[in-house]
């Protein structure tokens, strides 16, 4: 959160399965139109943080799977962890406290008396998260006796049923929502108390979230039933918390535009790309070029599509597009590059996303884009840091930007036969 110099404009807390990730989509395709939205028009200015019952380990097959952005910061285990960053640098103040009144010895020692649970893989057991599955007519009963029994034990805990099939046991202070209430307070002690929050969830684990006071909510279409339940019982008249009648990243969207957070339109949606040239944002002419790039290899727009001939007026003869294998060639050679890969991936599972966007005005007209950028090719991941370097066309009327460089270098090990379908 140290990226931002002053408050978040809009922070986005999502849990992830379900509500972020749709398991139920294999084409990705509302976590694709949220990435776009979100680099396009909120990455500078505003915080993603991604807030899960998963543990690190869970949460990396996860990133790997899907196509993800970086948040900013990552609470995971169902709120027992906290991590800032790419690098994932644990809160250690937040295990700290989380290890007040907690006994992992003695919660082990009182659910093994219970036959109906069954333990979760070793990689979901965590220092504050003790977690079973469990038959869901079984789950009432056995949360009531286990409490009484551990509380007994001089424990003060936490029982969370999730999903109709997870049950969570974590110290009291833990949660999604009491790890979401820890990092607004931090925010506010150092003047960067987010402009607005907006929580998003599915299922049990994701309640608390929403009883967090001036926190805009969304329970995605798909919620599930014990989460539907304690929003009737418990927050029905808050209108601060909404049903969305849409999945997933495509409710959290359509959060965004009930309680007017801001732009709600990702570029993905904007079947003229061109008709948004009149935005003159660096960051949003890096997203456009590489959903028109998908868009030309999948052959979605025509082949007469102006994408081509706008290109080759944007790229400058005489300047560089340094390709991530090292090759340095002339910009002027991409639209050439591009012609002859019109429709390559038709019917394929080819996607492009851009994450990470950060620019700097380096003068009056110049800007220089910093972002990775990802392709999804025939079921393989890879990606390029990227550096680019734009000048705003003059005169001002004539609206867009000049692409002037180019510089990629592959993310991790690509291997050589790769190489060759690298358009840009
Ligand atoms: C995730 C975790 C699991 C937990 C569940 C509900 O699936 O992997 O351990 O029980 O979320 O919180
Ligand atoms: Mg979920």
């Amino acid at each position: 959160m140290d990226r931002l110099e002053g408050p978040a404009r809009l922070m986005i807390v999502s849990d992830l399965d379900h509500t972020m990730v749709d398991h139920h989509d294999p084409e990705n395709l509302s976590l694709l139109r949220f990435n776009a939205l979100w680099e396009a028009h909120y990455r500078h200015d505003s915080l993603l943080v991604f807030s899960t019952g998963r543990s690190p380990t869970l949460y990396k097959e996860l990133r790997i799977e899907k196509p993800m952005l970086t948040p900013d910061i990552t609470i995971l285990s169902v709120g027992t962890e906290i991590t800032y960053g790419n690098a994932m640098v644990p809160d250690e103040g937040w295990v700290e406290y989380l290890s007040q009144k907690w006994d992992k010895n003695i919660v082990k020692e009182e659910t093994s008396k219970f036959s109906e649970l069954t333990l979760q893989s070793e990689t979901e057991q965590r220092p504050h998260k003790v977690s079973f599955h469990i038959q869901k007519d079984k789950a009432q009963g056995v949360m009531k006796s286990l409490a009484e029994r551990l509380e007994q034990r001089g424990l003060d805990v936490k029982i969370i049923y999730s999903g109709g099939v997870d049950l969570d046991i974590l110290p009291q202070g833990a949660g999604k929502g009491q790890a979401l209430a820890y990092l607004l307070k931090k925010m506010k002690a150092e003047g960067k108390l987010p402009t607005n929050t907006l929580a998003c969830g599915d299922s049990g684990n994701d309640a608390e979230l929403f009883s967090i006071p001036d926190v805009y909510g969304v329970m995605v279409s798909n919620a599930q039933e014990e989460l539907l339940q304690w929003h009737a019982a418990n927050a029905k008249d808050n209108p601060k918390v909404i049903h969305a009648t849409e999945r997933c990243a495509s409710g959290i969207i359509q959060a965004i535009g009930h309680f007017n957070l801001g732009l709600n339109v990702s570029p993905r949606d904007v079947k003229d790309l061109k008709s948004t040239l009149q935005i003159s944002d660096p960051r949003h002419e890096v997203v456009k070029f590489f959903l028109s790039l998908e868009k030309w290899r999948r052959a979605e727009t025509e082949r007469s599509d102006p994408f081509l001939s706008e290109l080759k007026a944007s790229c400058l003869p005489s300047y560089t597009f340094v390709h991530p294998s090292g090759v340095v060639k002339n910009l002027l050679e991409l639209p050439d590059t591009l012609q002859s890969c019109y429709g390559d991936k038709q019917g394929k599972s080819y996607r492009v996303w851009v994450d990470q966007i950060s620019s700097a005005q380096i003068a009056s007209s110049s800007w220089l884009v910093n972002f990775t950028k990802w392709e999804l090719i025939d079921e393989k991941r890879r990606g390029c840091v990227s550096t680019v370097l734009l000048n705003l066309k003059e005169p001002k009327s004539s609206e867009g930007f000049v692409w002037l460089h180019i510089h990629q270098t592959w993310v991790g090990e690509v291997e050589a036969k790769d190489h060759t379908d690298w358009v840009c």
